[in-house]
């Protein structure tokens, strides 16, 4: 028997990376899988490697509006969803000294604010006894040089989260938290490093870790699916890193 025979899940930010490996492997457990971006074109290839009926829904996590525009998309097509992924994020590293008012606000408006209003607008659509899955990051509780920023724009998930468990409580709609630390994605190319210095920060990074390698996004996938199916798992931050947390 698939662990999501019959279920709808919703992803945002999942035309690459951890939302991808999520969305293929939550199709392959019988899941019909609903994936967004902000690009089109990666969305449809997305779409096609996913298979399984998948749907690829352009929207802005930052955009209410777009959100809006998603949930009745999505409500017209399935009716309800039962999973909820809260995945799409972005970073870049910057001293504090550096970082510019726009750098802040888009972090804020796509890590924070993009998964509160994410959460607020599906909330009603989400059946009772689904479950919302809010990806945070290792950052959110580890110092690490020049991640300020994305680490104060992680750090509020766990607090939203947390709050949620307690008050979709009724629906018994259970909230998550999963925390990767560093994983070969396609964010990395987008940290800011260039590519001459991309290998050293990568070995850098693999030397901090205990298991001396970054993650695959399949790994987290596999937590994902722990939280999105084992139903006395309520208001956990789950830490998928390696054991980078230890260092
Ligand atoms: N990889 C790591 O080392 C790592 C570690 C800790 C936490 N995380 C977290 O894991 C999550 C997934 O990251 P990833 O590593 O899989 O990186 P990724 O491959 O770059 O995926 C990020 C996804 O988010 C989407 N996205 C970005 N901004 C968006 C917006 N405004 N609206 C909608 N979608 C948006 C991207 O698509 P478009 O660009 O097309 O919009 C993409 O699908 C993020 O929240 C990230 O912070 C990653």
């Amino acid at each position: 028997m698939q662990m999501l025979q019959d279920k709808v899940a919703l992803i945002t930010g999942a035309n690459s990376g951890i939302g991808k490996e999520t969305a293929k492997l939550f199709a392959r457990e019988g899941a019909k899988v609903v994936i967004t971006g902000r690009r089109q074109d990666v969305l449809d290839a997305a779409v096609k490697e996913i298979g399984d009926g998948a749907l690829g829904i352009c929207s802005d996590v930052a955009s209410i509006g777009d959100h809006q525009r998603l949930a009745a998309a999505v409500g017209e097509r399935f009716g309800a969803i039962d999973i909820y992924m809260a995945n799409a994020g972005v970073i870049e590293l910057s001293p504090s000294a550096d970082v510019t008012e726009e750098e802040y606000d888009r972090h804020f408006a796509i890590n924070t604010r993009g998964v509160f209003f994410g959460v607020q607008t599906m909330a009603p659509l989400i059946r009772d006894g689904g479950n919302i899955i809010v990806t945070s990051s290792l950052a959110a509780t580890k110092i690490l040089p020049q991640h300020t920023v994305y680490a104060g724009s992680k750090a509020a998930l766990a607090a939203f989260a947390k709050n949620w468990a307690l008050e979709f409580k009724e629906r018994r709609i259970r909230v998550n938290i999963l925390s990767p630390g560093p994983v070969e994605t396609e964010i990395l190319g987008k940290l800011g490093v260039s590519e001459a210095d991309r290998p050293a920060f990568e070995r850098h990074m693999a030397d901090l870790i205990p298991a001396g390698r970054m993650g695959h996004p399949s790994e987290l996938a596999r937590a994902a699916l722990f939280l999105a199916s084992e139903t006395f798992v309520n208001g956990l931050e789950l830490l998928v890193d390696g054991g980078m947390s230890l260092t």
